[in-house]
């Protein structure tokens, strides 16, 4: 077992990384003073496999919770939605004090803490992420959001969970593509931060997909690395966006080659290969740390080719991305491996790369 804290004065909290936690849960929620009904919010692909086991652990522990059920699928993580939760929440006569459990991936993790944010001005919430995105992602830090019609993540807010617990024996039912694009956000911790971590990826990049004891230490590195990060810049003010390396292009991809094309760590794997060729073109790294990354990301089995966008639609989506300053484009672009910096880099250069 592990536990990392992510240190946010009166606001920290544990990230729990241990195999077999998922029946912990309610005992662990105790632990921490946790008391009420309590919800799990979850959808039927990841309740049907394990919204039992939490329920019992909740259930042995002294809770009364109740299970809600929200379709799967990005298109269900919309304010209608989380209405419905909302309706769930208060016919049931939830109080304040009563935690929120979010049981899956990303997107149930992103609905249910904007729910639990905004239910009576604030609740108490548990992440238990199930998806490796997740795992090493999303439950970490505290964004929160739905999005909007006219974009993804539009709605939200920063509001901390009070743990974050993770089993990755629940990744032996996860779709293996799913694992593999969760990857590349693994890979991006080893470029931004740790180059040693970047060595130990490509050293056993042929046996995590075993899900053996490297996949569950690229969880705990991955998750050390996001809590140092979040615990530094909570609300993105510089240095969490070190986090957004392959973003701007990766978003931009997902738009362009329409959304379900590509999955958000397919899109991130491009957009890292992209930003890595884009260090060299401006001379902030060497060929060889670009052929490194590349390297790497296709040792998973990841891509690293973009789909045939024209330079012009790249650089309009990437003027709508809300990382995007002031219509500026934005990047955080290589050094070496394990050091990157935030640059904003000029249209016109950014149209002769994409050209290129
Ligand atoms: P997801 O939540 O849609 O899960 C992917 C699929 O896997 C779904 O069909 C889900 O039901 C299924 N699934 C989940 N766990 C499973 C398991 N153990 N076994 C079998 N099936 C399982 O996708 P995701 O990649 O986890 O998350 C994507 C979302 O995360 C996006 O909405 C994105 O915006 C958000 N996100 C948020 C942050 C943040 O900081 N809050 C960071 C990155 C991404
Ligand atoms: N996933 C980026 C962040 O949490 O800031």
């Amino acid at each position: 077992m592990r536990t990392i804290n992510v240190e946010l004065g009166d606001r920290s909290y544990p990230i729990v990384i241990k195999r077999g936690v998922l029946t912990q849960i309610g005992s662990r929620m105790s632990e921490l003073g946790l008391k009420g009904k309590a919800a799990v919010v979850t959808n039927p692909t990841v309740g049907d496999i394990y919204a039992d086991r939490v329920m019992k652990g909740l259930k042995a522990a002294g809770y009364k919770p109740i299970l809600i059920t929200v379709p799967d699928g990005e298109e269900y993580k919309s304010i209608k939605e989380a209405s419905s939760i909302y309706d769930s929440l208060i016919t049931h006569k939830m109080e304040r004090g009563s935690p929120i459990v979010a049981l899956g991936g990303g997107v149930i993790g992103d609905i249910t803490g904007f729910v639990a944010s905004t239910y009576l001005r604030g609740v108490p919430y548990i992440q238990v992420p199930t998806t490796l995105l997740s795992q090493v992602d999303s439950s970490v830090g505290g964004k929160t959001a739905v999005n909007h019609p006219l974009g993804k993540n539009l709605i939200g807010a920063f509001y901390q969970p009070r743990a974050v617990y993770i089993d990755p024996d629940v990744l032996s039912t996860l779709p293996e593509r799913e694992v593999r694009a969760g990857m590349a956000e693994v890979i991006k911790y080893g470029v931004i931060w740790d180059k040693d971590f970047f060595g130990f990826l490509l050293k056993y990049s042929g046996i995590f997909f075993k899900l053996g004891r490297e996949m569950t230490r690229a969880i705990e590195r991955s998750c050390e690395i996001k809590a140092e990060v979040v615990g530094k810049d909570e609300t993105e003010q510089g240095l969490r966006s070190i986090l957004n390396l392959g973003h701007t292009f990766g978003h931009a991809i997902e738009t362009g080659a329409g959304y379900g094309t590509f999955k958000h760590g397919e899109a991130v794997a491009i957009g890292m290969a992209m930003a890595a060729g884009l260090s060299v073109k401006l001379g902030l790294c060497g060929a060889d740390v670009k052929d490194r990354i590349e390297g790497l990301i296709n040792s998973i089995g990841l891509p690293i080719k973009p789909p045939g966008l024209s330079a012009e639609a790249f650089i309009e989506s990437m003027k709508l991305d809300k990382k995007v300053a002031e219509s500026r484009l934005r990047f955080v672009l290589i050094t070496e491996i394990g050091k990157v910096i935030l640059r904003e880099v000029g249209e016109d250069d950014v149209r002769a790369f994409l050209e290129s």
